[in-house]
């Protein structure tokens, strides 16, 4: 209940996100809190830490109630989930609908009523908490897919304050959205928003065609025009790229850092010193192409391409969703293409895969990526993809390859990577060769010109970009209605 004498919270600048971005896990040391798995909180926690205010989500942990509190300088306000809402909301709508339908349906979405009602509830228990939390004409940024319809939902209860939504996944293509049976409901739900963030122009653009055919609304360049509904005045709405990035000052500190230097020389002793080491850093998802990747990588071994005493590869796949049927399947896939290459490739002295099922503090994760020659992001459709930037990041040496999907954000700005089609075996595995065979020469000028771009394009530019457009477009709203 907002307290009577004034509507108003105390905090001028709201984050919310599914997520907190520290997850319950009574058995860690720091306090009983770790970080959380994902893209969304490795970039907007660097963002949060630099300014002050309120971050809204979840702990991870269902049925259990928690007062707000404050962590590493962030102030943290819990919303709890039941357990039936993390079945229907969180691992139902979010993750078993809306996740494979905005990857392209690389897995088939599931539609149930049940799920959406639940969606619908706990989009309208965030929207309550943000109302509460935010002082007058604060700035309201929401995060992702689980929470669209919020942004609708604040501006009915809070016309002063500036909404921005930024969604961390891909928009998928019109012909694929019209398959939700709720596609006009989350359309309205984001058109809620001031300013809708999208990573590449290309869902930016599928989010305005879908408004365009499912709500008859006018679009002018990134503008679309809302006119009034229920509840809400008639107002307009900027949907446009804001490609994610990663904290880059922060990584090329840790690898500079000599303890993680020595850790990293210390790795590639352990896997045997091999004159190749290659890697792979992933939520064990289905969108990350894995499966291709040792597909790839155990035929260049069988064919005598690649030589087991001369090349590893560490798999790390955080653990991720692990109730899901579909997050079962992929976990077993894996495990067993990782039991077959070993079983059939190995000698008693060199295992071809290491498999890490596993999640790392920073500091490991970045010595991983100074013992590796040679990134493998071989994702099937991924909104950005931070490993990339990360890993360029580190090679402050040059002296590193990244094999890249071009069906990742990334490949949009780390052009100088060897671009393949995860789906074309054959093409995969040409990559994979040309990333090992490049010449030096090569591979430091492109891998320098990567690291230029991950220099300067970091996530805190993209948030000051972000919240300066926010911040203009709610002051000057006249300037933005096109003529
Ligand atoms: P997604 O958001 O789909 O998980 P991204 O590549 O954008 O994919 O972000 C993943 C983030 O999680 C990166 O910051 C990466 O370093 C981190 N990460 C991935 N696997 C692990 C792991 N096993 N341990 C610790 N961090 C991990
Ligand atoms: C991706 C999504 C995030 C999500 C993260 C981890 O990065 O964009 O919204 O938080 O994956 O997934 P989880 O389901 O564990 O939150």
């Amino acid at each position: 209940e907002p307290s009577t004498e004034t509507p108003f919270g105390d905090s001028d600048f709201v984050v919310v996100a599914n997520r907190l971005p520290v997850d319950r896990d009574p058995d860690d040391e720091n306090h009983g809190w770790r970080t959380s798995p994902g893209g969304l909180v490795t970039a907007v926690a660097p963002v949060m830490k630099a300014q002050e205010g309120a971050w809204i989500g979840w702990t991870g942990v269902a049925d259990e109630e928690f007062e707000p509190f404050t962590i590493d300088g962030m102030h943290l306000t819990p919303v709890t989930l039941t357990s039936e809402d993390v079945l229907r909301y969180y691992e139902g709508f979010s993750n078993a609908t809306l996740w494979p339908l905005y990857h392209d349906v690389i897995v088939p979405p599931e539609y149930h009523r049940t799920w959406w009602d639940a969606y619908v509830r706990v989009n309208e228990r965030f929207a309550h908490k943000i109302a509460e939390v935010a002082a007058e004409s604060a700035t309201v940024w929401i995060h992702d897919y689980q929470l669209q319809l919020v942004p609708l939902m604040v501006r009915r209860m809070r016309p002063d304050v500036a909404i921005g939504f930024f969604n961390h996944i891909p928009f998928p293509p019109y012909e694929l959205f019209a398959q939700l049976p709720w596609r006009d409901e989350i359309l309205r739900g984001l058109l809620g928003a001031d300013l809708v963030g999208f990573q590449r122009p290309a869902d930016a653009a599928n989010f305005r065609r879908a408004v365009r055919g499912r709500l008859n609304f006018s679009t002018k360049g990134s503008t679309v025009l809302v006119p009034a509904g229920e509840a809400v005045a008639a107002h307009v709405v900027r949907a446009e790229a804001f490609p994610i990035s990663i904290d880059t000052p922060y990584l090329e500190e840790l690898a500079k850092d000599p303890g993680i230097i020595e850790r990293a020389r210390q790795i590639r002793e352990d896997v045997g010193n091999p004159k190749v080491v290659m890697l792979g850093v992933d939520r064990m998802d289905y969108t990350k192409g894995i499966r291709h990747r040792l597909k790839a990588y155990g035929e260049l071994i069988a064919e005598g391409r690649l030589n087991v005493e001369d090349v590893v590869l560490i798999q790390i796949a955080t653990p991720s969703r692990e109730r899901l049927e579909q997050y079962k399947i992929i976990r077993h896939d894996v495990e067993l293409a990782v039991g077959r290459i070993n079983g059939e490739q190995a000698d008693v002295g060199s295992i071809p895969v290491r498999y890490l099922h596993h999640s790392y503090p920073r500091d490991e994760m970045t010595a991983f990526f100074l013992a590796s020659d040679v990134m493998l992001v071989t994702a099937l459709r991924d909104g950005m993809n931070l490993v990339a930037k990360e890993y360029v990041a580190c090679r402050q040496k040059d002296d590193g390859a990244l094999v890249l999907s071009e069906f990742t954000g990334a490949a949009e700005q780390l052009t100088g990577a060897v671009m393949v089609n995860p789906h074309d075996i054959g093409n995969l595995k040409a990559g994979i060769l040309e990333a090992i065979e490049m010449d030096d020469k090569t591979r430091a000028r492109r891998m320098r010109q990567m690291r230029r771009k991950v220099a300067t394009d970091t996530v805190s530019l993209w948030s000051k970009n972000f919240l300066a457009e926010l911040n203009h477009l709610k002051h000057n709203p006249e300037a933005v209605v096109p003529d």
